[in-house]
């Protein structure tokens, strides 16, 4: 083969492997030099959820409802609870359905942080359940199903710097559930437990969110990782326009 046709071969692999992987228009470009970064981010994310709701693979992101969780065992200990739960098929449904509420994008720090609500989160699971709850025994297995009132979580990421640290970016996440609708069958005294975690929903949505929220990390970290190996947070929001 001629040497020069060689060359522009190779030169246009490699230049397909270094120019950055193009995202889809319908995504709106917030850019560094946009004093209202912050604002932009909020309206571009909350303007996409239903493309995040069927999936957006340029970004790494698998179609979202339902969301499915790995299978997770919970401990809960606190005043009124002693509950160890075995979970399989944790399905979440409307994940999409979020809102940011405040957002503060430094490109140059490789960070975000900021707010989002889910204001109607479902999630249905396969459980297996033994402990106590206000001091009685209380146990089971079956299909739980929640509805969740507004959950409220403040995120951080840091280090979402360049390709080669991606598995060192860092992840904070603080939920918190307002309250949760449950409903357990296949507990022993079915009607009566699940007339008292209904009562003491409240308590019950404030003690399972610090669980939720590893619950949450452990969904958001893979495709945070998937995310930053295509994107470093200076090519998602761009220098200028
Ligand atoms: C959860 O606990 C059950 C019963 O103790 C065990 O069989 C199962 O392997 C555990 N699952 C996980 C994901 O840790
Ligand atoms: C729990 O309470 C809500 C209203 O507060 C009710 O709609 C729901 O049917 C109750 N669920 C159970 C399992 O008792
Ligand atoms: C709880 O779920 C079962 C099965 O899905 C259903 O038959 C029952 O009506 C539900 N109970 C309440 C109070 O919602």
């Amino acid at each position: 083969m001629n040497m020069c046709v060689l060359i522009v071969l190779l030169g246009t692999a490699l230049f397909a492997t270094i120019e950055p992987a193009q995202l889809p228009s319908y995504i709106p470009r917030c850019y560094q030099n946009d004093r209202n970064i912050n604002e932009c981010f909020i309206s571009a994310a909350n303007s996409l959820n239903e493309n995040v709701r069927s999936g957006i693979p340029e970004l790494g992101l698998r179609p979202l409802d339902p969301f499915v969780a790995p299978d997770l065992n919970i401990t809960l200990e606190s005043p009124i609870t002693d509950l160890f739960v075995a979970t399989q098929r944790f399905t979440f449904h409307r994940f999409y359905n979020y809102r940011f509420t405040s957002a503060d994008i430094r490109p140059k720090d490789g960070a975000v942080s900021g707010s989002v609500t889910f204001p109607d989160l479902g999630a249905s699971v396969d459980y297996i359940l033994q402990g106590h709850l206000i001091n009685l025994p209380i146990g089971g297995a079956g299909v739980a199903k929640f509805k969740f009132a507004a959950i409220n979580c403040d995120f951080l990421i840091d280090n979402w710097l360049e390709k080669a640290t991606c598995g060192e970016i860092k992840l904070e996440l603080t939920c918190k559930i307002e309250d949760v609708e449950m409903n357990f069958t296949g507990l022993s005294n079915e009607e009566m437990m699940n007339r008292l975690l209904n009562l003491s929903s409240k308590l019950v949505a404030s003690e399972v969110s610090p669980a939720y929220s590893n619950i949450f990390k452990a969904l958001l970290r893979p495709f945070l990782k998937r995310l930053c190996k295509k994107y470093p947070l200076g090519e998602l929001f761009p220098p200028s326009s």
